[in-house]
């Protein structure tokens, strides 16, 4: 396994070909499917040679009518020569759908059949320039049994549907806008649907229509209206409409992603289509609205404008996280959706970044496109596309999209296209800011001020630098700074510098050089700045805060965000000193931390949701990164010692919150209590009482109408040796084994539990009859969620399980064996003992036989 090419973006070149239209022919047999294809290529160029990728059984191939014997095929690519400047190329290929395990490419699940060709899934249904700057018009005909696949789906709208001779049926569709091949989309099968229309703001009637399964059809309702309340933002905020007469969602038990925005045809993961108050959290309500919005705006974003080639992904991928992220920000709450995913990216994009994975939103190489759909990808991404906002503000980043799409309608393009809109837009120069996208690795600000009594002057430096990237260049970055007095006053103040931005009540400093330094004028006492405001920028700072600062932040920024972001910085000192102290076991808390929590949950003003947020610890995976050398148990430990003092020092009061924030009968709208409430019994769950925490769990497991604090219970007392805990993981096994999706979570809690028993529990659930080998939910709900489990992945058993699972599945799924290899990457900035384990289990991946490029990339370079 050595012959792996790497792909360089600074290779780019247009096809010698390009495509008019293609005709897709389908016809369903009883164990493969016949696949015609004819396609018309027109000459780009002086070349008159033409290679096409495939990896599907090739039957013939035909050139404007006449066959061909002496093509060339070799590496999954057909050569073909000599060829005319127009020509009608016709390919014939067997489809072995029924045994495709891989979930890419046309392949069955549970008897229906889907397809899945992005990024480069095509292949393997024809011969084709499967790559995204090739648009073509589609015409697809699906011909299968009238009994067995009563419901044939493809993109745009169906124009003709017969029934044939032999029971067969066929059905016709056509999409009028071109597109690439990895929005080619194919569904056949056995469905139930709902439907509804949608009005657009020009007057348009669209059709919405959800599928699934017959028998989780009556879980669809939430995803059909979240579609609806998708197509209305959009027209709100962004001015986009959708654009045909039908718009598809099917969902399927089989999909190694989330979801997939196909045109006019998006095929869903079930995990974000099914929701119903019994068997979905609330936050898989909301995730569920926020995946239908992400496939819809793709439409714009991804669809009418694509991208030139795969480096370009967080053009179309980064930009539709941020539309997704604002839309949920709008319908719910900003503050709490900005505080998720900040989180988010912390735990899972500045670890990545910190790994040897580490690689920019637009990577410049790779050896296998499916492993860049990464959290750097969309998330830092977003995070890119949130910046243009922030400095352009909204109505300046609307006119940017606007100009993108007047230009780049119908093409194919790239992130410097998207970057030169929004600096046209707005007469300004943006070339810096392509940094972003090239330069890998986390920024860090090192902060310092000073106040000088005699000008009433307040300065403030911003040293720049990436720790991991040490020649990357001074990139421009969006600061957005408040100034708050000791009496708890924000001041918005008086700025002397021209790099920067005052708005409403906000100050944005650019910083743009290895060191900035800005003044503010008639300050009339030492401020402590509240920096980073919202999160403007996706950097770590630095700045020496001491304690009275970070109380005073916690209580009295403006910035809501802030404000959380203070208590977390008081939590992060405190877990550090718990560190570093001689036994963590013993540490005694320092006593501001619980009378600011005290506070904060008497607090009638926050909101309960928000209040959750504000007293949940810092992750591990979010800490650890700043430890070098982390040892795990140690941090694990120390994060452990903070939570059980909070629970022991608070309990009568968080108890009483706990009762406080019991609902009555199940309404959406409480989801913010039940989070504060699923919060504090985690807390007591850590104390000293535990009788009588185990009694709440029971009682509340017991009585709950919905999947929240069912969930709430059982992961409360997760890692908790009881017989009560089995008592509810058996139950919840035996009402739930036939919902899939929910006993995917009961898999997940058993693999995140921090109890002694867990890895041979695990190795054992693998067997467990709702256990599915080779479905990747499944796969990722226990396998996967292993690998987040710091306390017993990282050992020799944990290693060699999950190195034992990626042999397995990579001989059937190489996606879903890449994407569980990504978990080894995180072991570098571990303790050497950790690396010194794993080596022997990486390098026995690396010789497994026919090894597949996705797990190759990831491993080849985490042995680095
Ligand atoms: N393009 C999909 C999305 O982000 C993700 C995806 C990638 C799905 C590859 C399947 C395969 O919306
Ligand atoms: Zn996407």
């Amino acid at each position: 396994m050595t012959n792996i090419a790497t792909k360089y973006l600074k290779d780019y070149q247009a096809t010698s070909y390009l495509v008019d239209t293609i005709d897709l022919k389908f016809e369903i047999k009883d164990t493969f499917v016949i696949v015609t294809s004819k396609t018309k290529y027109q000459q780009n160029g002086a070349s008159n040679s033409l290679e096409l990728a495939g990896s599907a059984e090739l039957k013939s191939v035909i050139i404007d009518g006449n066959e061909l014997t002496d093509y060339k095929l070799a590496d999954d690519k057909l050569s073909l020569n000599n060829l005319s400047a127009n020509f009608t190329l016709e390919i014939v290929t067997h489809v072995d759908a029924f045994n495709n395990k891989s979930c890419m490419g046309l392949y069955a699940s549970n008897g229906n059949l889907f397809t899945q060709c992005e990024p480069e899934g095509f292949r393997k249904i024809t011969y084709y320039l499967d790559r995204p700057d090739v648009m073509a018009k589609f015409t697809t005909t699906i011909i299968g049994d009238k009994d067995l696949y009563p419901v044939l789906l493809s993109n745009g709208n169906k124009i003709s549907e017969k029934t044939l001779a032999n029971n067969q049926i066929e059905v016709i569709w056509e999409d009028p806008y071109k597109k690439p091949s990895y929005l080619f989309a194919l569904v056949a099968g056995k469905f139930a649907f709902i439907d509804d229309t949608f009005t657009t703001k020009s007057g348009r009637k669209v059709k919405l229509e959800v599928y699934s399964e017959a028998e989780s059809i009556n879980q669809c309702q939430h995803c059909l209206e979240s579609l609806k309340r998708a197509m209305e933002w959009d027209e709100k905020r962004f001015n986009l409409e959708y654009d045909l007469d039908v718009y598809m969602i099917v969902a399927s038990g089989d999909f190694n992603m989330g979801a997939m925005e196909n045109k006019g045809l998006n095929i869903f993961n079930t995990k974000y289509v099914l929701a119903e108050t019994k068997t979905a959290t609330d936050t898989d309500f909301i995730n569920v609205e926020a995946v239908v919005g992400h496939e819809y705006f793709h439409n714009w974003t991804g669809n009418r404008v694509t991208c030139r080639d795969w480096f370009q992904l967080s053009l179309k991928e980064g930009l539709t996280v941020f539309r997704d992220q604002e839309f949920t920000a709008d319908l719910h709450s900003r503050t709490v959706k900005r505080i998720q995913d900040v989180k988010n990216l912390r735990q899972m994009q500045f670890t990545e970044d910190a790994s040897p994975l580490s690689h920019p939103v637009r990577p410049e190489s790779y050896m296998e496109i499916n492993n860049f759909y990464t959290m750097t990808v969309y998330e830092k991404g977003a995070e890119v596309v949130r910046m243009y906002q922030t400095i352009l503000d909204k109505e300046g980043f609307n006119r940017g999209l606007a100009l993108y799409f007047e230009r780049h309608d119908g093409y194919a393009v790239t992130c410097e296209d998207f970057c030169k809109a929004m600096a046209d837009a707005n007469k300004i120069d943006l070339s810096q800011f392509m940094l972003w996208y090239s330069q890998s690795g986390t920024p860090h600000l090192a902060i310092s001020d000073h106040y000088n009594e005699a000008t009433k002057e307040y300065s403030i430096t911003f040293k720049q630098s990436i720790p991991n990237n040490p020649t990357a260049k001074a990139m421009l970055i969006p600061v957005s700074i408040g100034l708050i007095l000791d009496n708890g006053k924000n001041i918005i103040p008086d700025i002397k510098n021209h790099n920067t931005i005052v708005r409403d009540n906000e100050v944005i400093l650019l910083l743009n050089e290895a060191e900035n330094t800005f003044i503010f004028g008639g300050i009339s006492e030492k401020p402590t700045p509240s920096i980073l405001r919202g999160f403007s920028a996706p950097v770590i700072i630095n700045y020496a805060y001491d304690e009275k600062q970070l109380y005073t932040l916690a209580r009295h920024d403006n910035d809501s965000f802030n404000r959380w972001e203070a208590l977390q910085s008081i939590y992060k000192t405190e877990i550090n000193r718990i560190y570093h102290s001689e036994s963590p076991d013993k540490f005694e808390i320092n006593q501001n931390i619980t009378k600011i929590i005290s506070e904060l949950l008497n607090d009638a003003t926050i909101d309960p949701a928000l209040k959750a947020l504000s007293i949940n610890l810092p992750a591990f995976a979010e800490l650890s990164i700043s430890y070098p050398n982390t040892d795990v148990k140690k941090l694990v430990g120390s994060i452990k010692r903070l939570k059980s003092a909070i629970a022991n020092g608070l309990e009568t009061q968080l108890l009483a919150v706990y009762k406080d924030n019991q609902t009555v009968s199940y309404d959406f709208n409480d989801a913010g209590k039940r989070a504060l409430k699923n919060t504090l019994l985690g807390y007591l769950m850590q104390g000293n009482n535990t009788g009588k925490s185990i009694e709440l769990v029971a009682a509340q497991y017991k009585n709950a109408d919905n999947m929240t604090d069912k969930i709430g219970a059982l992961s409360a007392i997760n890692d908790i040796d009881s017989p009560v805990r089995h008592q509810l993981l058996d139950n919840f096994a035996q009402e739930y084994a036939n919902y899939p999706l929910v006993m995917d979570k009961w898999f997940s809690l058993q693999s995140q539990s921090q109890l002694p028993d867990t890895i041979d529990n695990v190795a054992n659930l693998l067997n467990h009859p709702s256990f599915d080998k080779e479905n990747p939910n499944k796969l990722y709900s226990l396998v996967r969620a292993f690998t987040a489990n710091p306390i017993y992945f990282n050992t020799d058993a944990g290693y060699n399980f999950i190195a034992e699972e990626i042999i397995r599945i990579d001989s059937f799924n190489p996606g879903v064996a890449g994407r569980i290899a990504n978990g080894f990457s995180s072991i570098a900035n571990y303790e050497s003992k950790y690396q010194t384990l794993v080596k022997p289990q990486l390098q026995k991946i690396m010789a497994k036989e026919n090894l597949s490029r996705d797990v190759y990339e990831i491993i080849s370079k985490t042995l680095q």
